[in-house]
């Protein structure tokens, strides 16, 4: 049962620590409707020649929304299938991608979440990644750390390229000249490997809790990443971009490690 904070409480110091557990409720709950579709039946549409949506997306989606724009009205969301709802003046900001790693769950590949961020004034205040197949929640809130489950976690300690396992992604039009072949023909042969898993949000986890120790992807959205860049960043990991140094949501383009092979790693990308 999700114990929803009033928006006139909200600026009360430690209530972000409420809504904290208000988006987990909310993941666990969407996270239930994708791992359900999984194991039943889904049917599949293309927005794309490769890019896939479900049922399930859809369905996701439709509880989230439907639960913060009851709980919230005076909000804004973003989400990837209904675009901006909401209140476009408010100073809060839903970000959410429903199911993120579509093609895997399409190929019934269990490696996909649901990311929910919040941000204020459009910097992330709380983000959320689960996954529902291996009841994994990762969650971060600003200035007080990142957890996985209930443990706290923390970046990696590897210190250069040759020792480190990376992951990127690709973007669903290959067709066009900045499809990030040549950064990773470039860095899988200086590392242990470079990973596509498949859904960016997880991706950011993983760096986040040590399994990887970096990753980077162009041609992104804003619900793609605005959860899982806090949580590196608050698990003592750095988040930048690729063709600039700062970080920005809006850009499409992170860069995230456990700090310690930033340095190199951005001197290989190119944006
Ligand atoms: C995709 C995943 C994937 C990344 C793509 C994203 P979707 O999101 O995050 O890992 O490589 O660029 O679009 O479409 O499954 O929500
Ligand atoms: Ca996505
Ligand atoms: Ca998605």
């Amino acid at each position: 049962m999700i114990q929803w904070v009033s928006e006139s409480k909200m600026n009360i110091n430690g209530v972000n620590l409420v809504l904290l557990e208000n988006a987990k409720d909310l993941a666990y709950a969407a996270g239930k409707i994708l791992r359900d579709k999984l194991y039943s039946d889904f049917s599949i549409e293309y927005k794309g020649e490769i890019d896939l949506v479900t049922d399930a997306d859809m369905a996701s989606e439709r509880l989230l929304t439907k639960a913060i724009t009851t709980a919230y009205p005076r909000h804004a969301l973003l989400t990837e299938e209904g675009g901006k709802l909401g209140n476009p003046d408010s100073e809060y900001l839903w970000v959410i991608d429903p199911l993120d790693g579509t093609t895997n769950f399409a190929h019934r590949l269990p490696y996909f979440s649901v990311s929910i961020a919040l941000l204020e004034n459009g910097r992330p205040i709380i983000g959320v990644v689960y996954n529902p197949i291996a009841d994994e929640m990762f969650a971060a809130e600003l200035g007080r750390g990142a957890w996985l489950n209930d443990s706290q976690i923390k970046v990696s300690q590897t210190a250069d390229l040759k020792s480190s396992l990376l992951c990127t992604g690709f973007p669903y039009n290959m067709h066009q000249p900045n499809n990030n072949i040549e950064n990773y023909a470039k860095l899988v042969v200086q590392t242990q490997g470079v990973l596509r898993l498949g859904s960016a949000a997880l991706d950011l986890c993983y760096v986040a809790c040590g399994r990887l120790d970096g990753f980077w992807e162009m041609h992104l959205n804003p619900w793609d990443i605005a959860a899982g860049a806090l949580i590196v960043q608050e698990a003592g990991g750095t988040v930048s971009g690729i063709s600039r140094k700062e970080f920005d949501l809006t850009t499409g383009e992170i860069l995230a490690s456990n700090g310690l092979i930033h340095q190199a790693l951005a001197e290989q990308l190119k944006g």
